[in-house]
């Protein structure tokens, strides 16, 4: 009974260190890496979204495509639609009056980001 016992324990750990042995050799596991890949715009291409129903606009850098938005916007239409296909940063941040966006409003702007503007180059 003894003697089943160590042939037992010795078998046991000779297992351990086969598979420890065995893990060694092995490459490391892959690591998850989320490769973002962004679109980027050109200004030409932003402008051939320039229609209520095809409305684009790049503010700050990113491009929004906000056709399906434009028809909740509280202003009148005339108020943002000449903005659609251009660099509306500057109208966005003062919408035309000088007065800053509410805080929901960036939130609702960035569900409709589809990418960045490429820069201009100089
Ligand atoms: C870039 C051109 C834009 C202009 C000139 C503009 C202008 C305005 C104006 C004048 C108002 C006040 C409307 C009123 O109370 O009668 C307003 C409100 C609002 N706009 Fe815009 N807007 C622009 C783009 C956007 C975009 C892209 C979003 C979001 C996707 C947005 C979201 C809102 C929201 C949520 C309000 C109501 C709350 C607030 O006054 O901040 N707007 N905008």
């Amino acid at each position: 009974m003894r003697r089943l016992y160590l042939v037992a324990t010795v078998l046991f750990w000779l297992l351990v260190a086969a598979f420890w042995a065995g893990s060694r050799g092995l490459p490391p596991a892959e690591e998850s890496v989320a490769v973002v890949t962004e679109k980027s715009f050109s200004a030409g291409e932003l402008a051939s979204h320039a229609t209520p129903e095809n409305c684009w606009m790049a503010i700050h850098g990113s491009v929004y495509d906000l056709s399906a938005y434009l028809p909740e916007h509280p202003s009148r239409p005339e108020v943002i639609l000449p903005w659609c296909g251009k660099e509306a940063t500057e109208a966005y941040n003062t919408k035309t009056k000088g007065r800053a966006h509410k805080p929901y409003a960036d939130d609702l702007l960035a569900q409709y980001r589809i990418g960045k503007l490429t820069p201009a180059q100089p």
